[in-house]
């Protein structure tokens, strides 16, 4: 009697190696059908399925302007694209986008933009919440916070949630140390961003929050400053002190089509969202999706063109279904949950602050010899080179002014141990950005570098009045024109 036992074990064997190789195996079907009872109210969706989860929200948020700056714009319309698919409804997903790249002279597909090189558009449909000069900080917490009086313009559509509810935050731009960018002036501050959370925690605004963030330095906004304790859990595309990447950049691999001059997505942002859509989110968890994005984002473990993707807050949330704040799109049903270790290819990718001059240098190579337009550009790139050097220069002799000539880069550059913040009095790093930029001309995207070194001055108890002066020494008689903060306002 046991040789046909040892057959069916064998039938069994040969069946599981001839599917074991493709994504659906017959034990995912196997397993699904044991676990009809829950499978069966998470498939249905609908009301009965929002009743139990709460609804879910969204935020999504790209912080720049401008054609260089595509990628983030291209990012976060994509997200949406996918927030929708999942099932969010248009009410529940607030965007912030300053929305001039569809329209863009620049843009080769009028009214299209794409966020992969052989992707569809993902801007149509996309809700116009708040764009142009309301793309702006204070908008920003007035969304989270659900406060309709406090917002300024827009569609005035703001996170009205409940106890029970959900929320995903999705942000793409430029940043630096304890900033992110806004189109408009000023910049997100971290510890205000950081106490917008707590208000919201406060008011019992929701259950569970997932956020992510692609930024330079993104791992500065919440390191040593982000409560375990606020049912929120965080990634971010790099660690508090280096670079995010952009990437699908002209003359690069992947490349765009070869109309575009400007990049079409950011690293670590294309490796969640084609993650999400290709597995079944109602069987991925977070942690999954964490673990894949981090191997891909430090393009596999090559750290001059790639980053650590971090994570804060209550890492207990990330054993949840990603569905539960992304949505579930009924069309992936039969996709993996998480396939592990699937194929990694390298990807070229650009720094976020050279992305701006390798924009400005694909323009001008574009344009003939002798062209009005390509005289411009190098002039619009010889200034921005200058007013670089400028940055650089003034705040190398601000470090020596305080602190002596053998100190002063020591103390600028100081990194902190991780697990403690880039600055112990926030107010002071916002002063100390406005006596700057009222001597040495704005920051701008590039300049936002420097606030680790801004952040030093205060952590080592600099005044104010002698920050002023050193700034004046510094700075004084430079031109520095379009640059002056009197156009653009503060970034503090
Ligand atoms: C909403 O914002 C307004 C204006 O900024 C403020 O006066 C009010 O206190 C806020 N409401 C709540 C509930 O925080
Ligand atoms: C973290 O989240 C889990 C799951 O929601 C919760 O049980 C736990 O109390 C949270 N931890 C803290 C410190 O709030």
């Amino acid at each position: 009697m046991a040789a046909p036992l040892t057959s069916n074990l064998l039938l069994l064997l040969l069946l599981f190696l001839a599917y074991g190789g493709a994504n659906a195996s017959p034990w995912d079907r196997w397993e699904r059908t044991i676990r009809m009872p829950t499978e069966k109210e998470e498939v249905d969706g609908g009301d009965d399925d929002d009743q139990k989860v709460g609804t879910r929200w969204a935020v999504l948020v790209a912080g720049s302007s401008g054609f260089g700056n595509y990628r983030h714009q291209a990012d976060v319309c994509h997200a949406y694209q996918l927030l929708k698919k999942g099932g969010l409804k248009d009410e529940n997903i607030v965007v912030f986008m300053y929305d001039d790249i569809a329209t863009n002279v620049l843009n080769p597909r009028p009214g299209i933009i794409i966020n992969h090189p052989q992707g569809e558009d993902v801007y149509a449909g996309v809700p116009k919440d708040y764009t142009g000069e309301h793309v702006t900080a204070q908008n920003l917490y007035a969304v989270l916070l659900g406060n309709k009086t406090a917002v300024n313009g827009g569609s005035g559509k703001v996170v009205d949630s409940k106890p029970n509810d959900r929320i995903f935050v999705y942000y793409s731009d430029h940043g630096g140390p304890g900033v992110l960018g806004m189109p408009n002036l000023p910049f997100v501050y971290a510890m205000d961003f950081i106490e917008v959370l707590k208000k919201k925690h406060a008011a019992k605004g929701y259950k569970e929050m997932v956020i992510y963030v692609e930024a330079c330095e993104s791992g500065s906004i919440f390191e040593g400053i982000m409560p375990k304790d606020l049912n929120i859990y965080v990634t971010t595309a790099s660690n508090a002190q280096e670079s995010s990447f952009g990437t699908y950049c002209p003359g690069m691999q992947p490349a765009p089509p070869p109309e575009y001059m400007t990049c079409l997505g950011d690293l670590y942002s294309v490796a969640w969202m084609e993650d999400s859509e290709t597995h079944n989110l109602k069987r991925e968890t977070i942690d999954q999706q964490y673990q894949t994005v981090k191997e891909r984002t430090s393009n596999p473990n090559n750290l001059n063109t790639g980053s650590h993707v971090m994570e804060y807050g209550n890492s207990s949330i990330k054993a949840e279904r990603l569905y539960l704040y992304q949505g579930f799109d009924p069309a992936s049903v039969n996709l993996p949950p998480y396939n592990g270790r699937h194929e990694m290819k390298s990807m070229d990718t650009i720094n976020q602050r050279d992305a701006d001059i390798f924009f400005l240098w694909q323009m001008y190579r574009k344009f003939e010899d002798g062209t009005n337009e390509r005289a411009q550009i190098l002039q619009e790139i010889r200034e921005t080179v200058a007013h670089r050097a400028h940055l650089d220069g003034s705040i190398r002799v601000i470090g020596f002014l305080l602190f002596g000539p053998g100190k002063g880069s020591n103390v600028l550059d100081n990194v902190r141990a991780p697990g403690l913040p880039l600055v112990d009095d926030w107010e002071c790093l916002k002063s100390m950005v406005r006596v700057l930029e009222s001597h040495c001309g704005s920051l701008t995207q590039y300049g936002m570098k420097h606030l680790r070194a801004i952040a030093n001055i205060c952590n080592r108890g600099v005044s104010e009045a002698s920050m002023r002066e050193a700034s004046m020494a510094a700075c004084n008689g430079g031109s520095y024109g379009m640059w002056h903060p009197s156009n653009k306002g503060y970034s503090a």
